[in-house]
């Protein structure tokens, strides 16, 4: 069983060692070493005195008093959006994501407007030197007031120089570089991974700071992916988009202090970040106006509505097998749709490739953006253009019913302030938006019966 272990540590460096010593062995100071306690590594090895055990008493929840949580705001708005309204104290929070996407982009960001608040930050890379990171800064803006910055992957040199330096808010980058010497294993592997969450989490915890950590998710396999600790942290965010694509959405998957509806738009650009307040605005950009087979639908992502244009490419093909791709959503939901229309309409779609692509460079796999794919396909086949002031959703079920979606009101609202004038609805849904005036809600219950408004 482990034993809470005493170590002392260097003052001016952190440097860590089993005994009592005068002088510092790395950086040569005298009389820096105090002892402290590591936490035990299985918490079952210290045991509770009857003491303790007397004193817990359980509380009704009526008597719980509620006092808010004072919160940080980063001057991020998209950021605060997601963490459930800005920083919250003592808490800890994973960014994880593909190497590459922008999340040490991001935090520096957040340190720069942090740091304008003069917050007391610490920023510690297991990956970049110190210029390197100067380097990205200096990218981003100017950074008028300072912050600290520390390059180290010894865990227990980052936790003595956190507990001496006792910033607000410690930034990991990342945890797949961090390591504890007394684990054998390398760094990025479990049980480092998750060894050095919970030396953390006590920091966060112990201290009532905020840690920010940093985790790659890669491939199973070559290193831990941060889900392991999923479970240890308060929030955890996932930063993702295409690598190609400039956005990148910012995602709350788990949240002690929020909502995990909510989601964070970005663009990469030049100088790092910048938000998309209206991301419909942003995917709609440069669509062509008055061209077969495009379709702007709406999906949700979280509780915001995001428009989004639905292209389909219909023709002729040269070979037995047609093709078919689906960037951007399930291939296979797009050949039951195509099936679906050559069934119930009478489309000779057997000898017909199809390309069906969602521009921007989104993910969707929401049935609600069906009624825009079987949309497109018909108007690139029947080669017309679908009125550019229109948009639809729904799903379509195997016998070419439109079936009903969730959250209608929201997306009709988004469509309305975006300037449409028409918008095709689910006809069971069509109660749900009995209120909205100022835009043309049709109740569609069938593909047949989409064929009317779309010419
Ligand atoms: P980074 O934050 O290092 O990714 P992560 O920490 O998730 O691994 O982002 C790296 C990518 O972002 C890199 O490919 C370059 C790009 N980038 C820009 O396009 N503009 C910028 O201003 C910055 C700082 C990075
Ligand atoms: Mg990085």
């Amino acid at each position: 069983m482990a034993k809470s272990k005493i170590v002392f540590f260097c003052q001016e460096c952190g440097f860590e060692s089993a005994k009592w010593m005068g002088q510092c062995p790395a950086c040569k100071a005298w009389n820096t070493f105090v002892e402290e306690p590591t936490v035990p590594k299985n918490s079952r090895g210290a045991k509770a005195s009857p003491k303790e055990i007397a004193s817990a008493v359980p509380t009704r929840l009526s008597q719980v008093s509620l006092q808010s949580q004072p919160r940080t705001l980063t001057g991020i708005g998209e950021l605060d959006r997601v963490l459930g309204g800005g920083i919250v104290k003592g808490s800890l929070v994973l960014v994880g994501g593909d190497p590459g996407i922008g999340k040490s982009t991001l935090l520096l960001q957040m340190c720069r407007l942090l740091a304008q608040k003069s917050v007391p930050l610490l920023y510690i890379s297991g990956e970049e030197s110190l210029q390197q990171i100067k380097m990205r800064a200096q990218r981003l803006g100017n950074f008028e007031k300072d912050m600290m910055m520390l390059c180290e992957t010894d865990l227990d040199i980052v936790e003595g120089v956190v507990r001496k330096y006792k910033p607000e808010i410690v930034i990991i980058d990342s945890i797949q570089t961090m390591y504890r010497q007394e684990i054998a294993s390398a760094p990025g592997s479990v049980s480092q991974v998750r060894e050095s969450t919970g030396v953390l989490m006590q920091l966060a915890k112990g201290l009532d700071i905020t840690i920010f950590i940093v985790g790659h998710v890669t491939k199973e396999g070559v290193v831990a992916g941060p889900r392991v600790l999923e479970h240890m942290v308060d929030t955890v965010l996932y930063f993702e988009g295409d690598r190609h694509a400039s956005y990148r959405l910012l995602r709350a998957v788990k949240n002690r202090f929020g909502s995990t509806n909510e989601i964070g738009v970005f663009e990469m650009g030049g100088g790092g970040l910048t938000q998309v307040t209206n991301p419909s605005e942003y995917m709609l950009n440069g669509r062509p106006q008055e061209a077969s087979g495009s379709v702007v639908s709406c999906a949700m992502e979280g509780t915001r509505p995001i428009l989004i244009e639905v292209q389909a490419l219909v023709c002729r093909t040269n070979f037995n097998m047609p093709r078919r791709t689906a960037a951007g959503t399930d291939y296979n939901r797009v050949n039951l749709l195509m099936a679906v229309l050559e069934k119930r309409l009478g489309l000779p779609l057997d000898n017909c490739d199809c390309y069906v692509n969602i521009a921007g460079g989104m993910r969707l796999n929401e049935p609600a953006i069906d009624l825009a794919i079987v949309c497109a396909i018909i108007s690139s086949y029947k080669n017309f253009a679908v009125s550019p002031k229109t948009i639809m959703f729904g799903e379509v079920g195997l016998t070419g019913e439109v079936r009903a979606v969730n959250m209608v009101e929201q997306r009709v609202a988004e469509a309305k302030k975006l300037g449409f004038s028409m918008c095709l609805v689910p006809q069971v849904n069509l109660k749900n938006v009995s209120g909205i005036s100022g835009i043309t809600v049709i109740g569609i219950s069938s593909v047949q019966d989409v064929l009317k408004y779309i010419k």
